[in-house]
């Protein structure tokens, strides 16, 4: 028996002026996403902005229905959309946002299981790293790519 340790290497910026204009207007892009949720059953809206590396923007917001399991995560509505309308084009990063009743959390919302595993998937297809950016009101984290978030992945069938 071996026992083995994860590390998990990320930034952490207490507010948006200390990260690159790029990313912030990316975070921008994620909290503007968020006017998009339509969460009328859990009233937590979040927003999602997908940046393609042809410098294209893909927002995306969370869509709930009264069939419960029949909505969707905002990360995924924008992926799916983007894997849709730019099939060959890579993503670059991926930002964000999640807001409990209007007030953005404090501490950033973290994207569901299947979400990451979606990331893991579009990430293996185009062979670029995904870069993922979760914003909170007095925390933003950044991690370089969809394994420091979901170690482990599952990607072992042959595509
Ligand atoms: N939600 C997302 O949009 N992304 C996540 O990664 C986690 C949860 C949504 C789903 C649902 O509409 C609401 O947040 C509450 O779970």
């Amino acid at each position: 028996m071996a026992e083995k340790t994860i590390v998990i290497q990320y930034e952490e910026f207490s507010s948006r002026e200390e990260m690159s204009p790029k990313d912030q207007a990316l975070v921008e892009a994620a909290l503007q996403a968020q006017k998009g949720s339509y969460s009328p059953y859990s009233h937590f809206q979040v927003g999602a902005a997908l940046l393609l590396n042809n410098g294209v923007v893909v927002k995306g917001a969370n869509q709930e229905n009264i069939a419960y399991p029949s909505g969707l995560c905002a990360e995924r509505t924008a992926m799916f959309w983007a894997g849709a309308n730019y099939p060959d084009v890579p993503f670059d990063t991926l930002a964000v946002a999640g807001s409990d009743n209007g007030a953005l959390c404090d501490s950033p919302a973290s994207p569901c299981g299947a979400c990451r595993q979606v990331m893991a998937e579009y990430e293996k297809k185009h062979g670029q790293p995904l870069k993922i950016i979760l914003v909170g009101d007095r925390l933003i984290r950044k991690f370089p790519c969809v394994e420091a978030l979901l170690p482990f992945i599952f990607d072992s069938l042959d595509m």
